[in-house]
Formats: C-alpha cells, sequence, structure tokens
C-alpha cells in the first residue's frame, strides 16, 4: 500500500529515537515521579509495571501495526483496516486527532512553565533579576508568552518534515537527555537527605493499594506511551516494511519505563534533599505538595539552596526537561499535520502553521480562563479520551481488521515470528484480554 513519494524514518536508530521521543517526556519525569510519591512509592511503581507490559505494550505494537500497513495518515490507515465503515472510521482518526491536539494544547501550556524555569535560572546567571523572576512568576502573560515560544519551536520543528525535522532534532535531543538524566540522578543521590526519597519510593506502602491507584496507573501508562490519539499510529505509518514491529515496540516501551523509573531516582530523593534545605514539601493537612507545586516550587527552591553550582544544575534540570517535552509535543503535532496534508493536498509547511496557530489559540484560551479549563482538558483526554480510544483501536484490531492481512502485517519485517511466543498469544491478547482489562478498569 505504500504510496511512492511518503516520507519515512531514514533508519532503525531515527524511529526509536523518535517514538521513545513522543513517549519519555514530561509525564515521565514531571507526572510519573509525583504519581508515585502521592500513591504509595513502590506499590504505585508495581501496578504502574504491570499495566505498562501487560496492556500499553501490546496495545502500542497494534497502533503502530495500524500506522505500517495503512502508510498514510490515521485518518486514511484506520480506514484501510476498516474498508466498510468509512466514515465511522475517519470519524475516529478525526476523534484522535482533535483529543492529541487537545492534549498538545495543555501540554504547551506545562512545557511553558518549563521554559520559564530554564530562562529564570539563565537570567540569574547573567545577573537579570527583574527578568528572571518575572519569567518564574506565575501569571496569564507570562504564561501566554512561553506558552507560544514553546509552539513556535515545535511547528519550526514538524515543518521541515519527519526526515530533516522529527527524526533529526529527536536522534540529536534524545541521547543528550539520557546523559543529563543520568548526572543529575546520580549527583543528586550523593546529597544528604537524599536516602529517605529512596525509602519512600522503593519500600511498598500497600496500604494505598485501591481501585484510584490502578486507574492512575493505567491512566498514566497510557499517557507516558502516547497511547490512544494516533500519535504512534502515525509514526508507524512512516516505518520501513523491514522493521520488527513488536521488538522496536519492547525498546521503545522499556527506554520509556527506564526513563519514569529514573525519574522516580531523581526527583523523589531532590524533594527530601530540598526538605533538608527547610524547603516545605507537605500542605498544611500534611498531604504531600501536588505535582505542579512541586516540581515548579521545591525543585528550583532546592536549587537556589546550592549556589552558583545550583543554578548550573537546575539550568541542567529544565533543558532536560524541555527536550523531553519537544520531542513530545512534534508528535502530537505531526497527527493532524499529516491528515491535514493528505487529506486537503496541502503544503506542510502552510499547514503547520494554521495548526500550530489553532491550537496556539485553544491553549491561549485556557490560559485566559485556567481555574476552569486546564484541569478539565487534563481529565477529558487523558482520564477519558485515551482510554476509550485504546479500547476501540484494540477491538478495530481484535475483531474488524482481516486476520490474514494482520499476521502478515506484523510478520514483515520479521518472518521467524512464527516460533515466538508474541505469535502465540498476541493476537487474542489484543482481542478478547486488552479491551477486557480496559473496560474493567474504567468500570471500576
Ligand atoms: N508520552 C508523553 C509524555 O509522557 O509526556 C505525552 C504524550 C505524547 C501523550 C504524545 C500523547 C501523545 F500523543
Amino acid at each position: 500500500m505504500a504510496t511512492g513519494s511518503r516520507a519515512q524514518f531514514s533508519s532503525r536508530f531515527g524511529f526509536l529515537m523518535a517514538a521513545a521521543g513522543s513517549a519519555v517526556g514530561v509525564g515521565n519525569i514531571w507526572g510519573f515521579p509525583t504519581q508515585a510519591a502521592s500513591n504509595g512509592g513502590a506499590v504505585f511503581l508495581l501496578v504502574y509495571l504491570f499495566m505498562v507490559f501487560i496492556l500499553a505494550y501490546p496495545l502500542l505494537v497494534a497502533e503502530l501495526t495500524i500506522g505500517r500497513y495503512g502508510q498514510a495518515n490515521p485518518i486514511k490507515s484506520i480506514q484501510s483496516i476498516w474498508p466498510k465503515q468509512k466514515m465511522a472510521a475517519a470519524g475516529l482518526g478525526i476523534a484522535g486527532m482533535v483529543a492529541v491536539s487537545m492534549i498538545l494544547s495543555f501540554y504547551a501550556i506545562v512545557a511553558g512553565w518549563l521554559l520559564g524555569s530554564l530562562l529564570s535560572s539563565l537570567f540569574a546567571l547573567i545577573g537579570l533579576d527583574a527578568a528572571a523572576e518575572w519569567v518564574n512568576t506565575f501569571g496569564t502573560e507570562r504564561n501566554l508568552v512561553m506558552m507560544v515560544i514553546f509552539m513556535i519551536m515545535t511547528v519550526r520543528v514538524v515543518k521541515s518534515g519527519v526526515t530533516d525535522g522529527i527524526e533529526r532534532w529527536s536522534s540529536r535531543l534524545m541521547p543528550v537527555l539520557f546523559i543529563l538524566f543520568a548526572l543529575l540522578t546520580v549527583y543528586i543521590l550523593t546529597l544528604d537527605g537524599a536516602s529517605e526519597g529512596l525509602e519512600m519510593y522503593l519500600v511498598p506502602d500497600f496500604s494505598h493499594l485501591s481501585s484510584d491507584l490502578v486507574i492512575s496507573a493505567m491512566g498514566q501508562a497510557f499517557f507516558s506511551l502516547s497511547l490512544g490519539v494516533c500519535a504512534m499510529m502515525v509514526y508507524g505509518s512512516y516505518l520501513s516494511k523491514d522493521t520488527n514491529i513488536p521488538k522496536t515496540a519492547a525498546q521503545v516501551a522499556l527506554l520509556d519505563t527506564g526513563v519514569a523509573f529514573g525519574a522516580g531516582l531523581l526527583i523523589l530523593p531532590a524533594m527530601f534533599v530540598a526538605q533538608k534545605n527547610g524547603v516545605e514539601i507537605y500542605d498544611a493537612a500534611g498531604a504531600l505538595l501536588s505535582s505542579d507545586t512541586l516540581v515548579f516550587t521545591v525543585l528550583p527552591a532546592m536549587f537556589d539552596t546550592m549556589g552558583t553550582m545550583g543554578i548550573v544544575i537546575s539550568i541542567l534540570f529544565f533543558v532536560l526537561m524541555l527536550i523531553a517535552a519537544l520531542t513530545s509535543s512534534i508528535s502530537m503535532l505531526e497527527v493532524p499535520v499529516s491528515c491535514a496534508t493528505e487529506e486537503l493536498n496541502k503544503d506542510r509547511s502552510t499547514v503547520v502553521w494554521w495548526i500550530g496557530g489553532i491550537i496556539t489559540l485553544v491553549s491561549a484560551v485556557i490560559i485566559f480562563n485556567y481555574a476552569d479549563l486546564f484541569g478539565l482538558v487534563i481529565t477529558a483526554t487523558t482520564v477519558y479520551a485515551q482510554p476509550i480510544l485504546a479500547l476501540i483501536f484494540a477491538l478495530l484490531v481484535g475483531w474488524v481488521w482481516r486476520r490474514d492481512q494482520l499476521l502478515t502485517e506484523i510478520k514483515q519485517g520479521n518472518p521467524e515470528i512464527e516460533d515466538s511466543l508474541f505469535w502465540k498469544i498476541w493476537p487474542w491478547y489484543v482481542r478478547v484480554v486488552c479491551p477486557a482489562l480496559i473496560i474493567l478498569v474504567l468500570i471500576s
């Protein structure tokens, strides 16, 4: 079904970095550790690992496979596996596109805060204290300016296309992220107070085990692997037919989980180091500070107590967070951009500015109505849209897609797969177990 002139990732490494780039993001470095910290540490970690490998990984294979089979934007790819219901298939593609655009509209706000924190450290380093204060203070104008800058960065990468934009930047930035991350974690672990954080993270407190915890862990796993909103589907559509999808998806899931786990080793000890330095990490009621307060208040306050070294470390930390956010946001923007360029037959550089502009406007509306909309959009997309769409994709792959076509597609790039356990389990697993598990968690 290849369309000939369509772009493709030029190497396996490039694809791996792009897909891991999409997966590794604010969700890993900010979301996962803080969820773990407030949900019983290791208990959350265990349930999360279970969710990633039992539920999210098989669905990641499914989404990548739909995309690679279709070799087209998500609307067409879904139509190609559901040719009898072209309208419904298009509706699903559009739903994914809208959901991912809404995710980008709040993600860009969070990324804007990260940019603000980074600029603040840079300004402080060169003595521009008033500017440092402004970019770091929560406020409508500051949020707006930072969000717009981040959206322009995202648009510029996506405008350059799959190989020269997405693949090139992901391949450059992701290795930098891994190195910075390892350096920071080792450094934090040497500081006074770190062991208390480690204990909270690694010693399970089973009293936290509840259905809420299971739902949070599932949502976190879907968000972290960028599932349900066609981002992985569109990356799969740029994959060559000789790529082994189950193996590559496993590498993406492992890298993503590795970074989430590592972020716990970084953030939880950092919280307690901050506490040792006089920074409050619990609120008046004795509960751990909420995640936004934690990363944007506690960590900078901790860096502040370390003098000039703290400024350097803080710059490293926020550069790392921004890299993670950018390699995720480009995968989000690519979904509507690929749909619009291919469906409307328009040129990428025009489309990307239009769609980037519309998402920026939506994001601005959220900023102006922050108290009402920010949490609402996060819940609507990550708690409802992602699991429900992922459930529908599993049902499509399991029940609607012609079995012979599905199996032939999975076998491409991996002719020996028929001897593997994956081959024996996966097809009925996505058909029965994945939908059942998602429904069970949603109902509970
Ligand atoms: N996986 C990203 C993170 O953990 O931050 C977020 C994300 C990227 C969600 C792409 C959805 C998506 F389509």
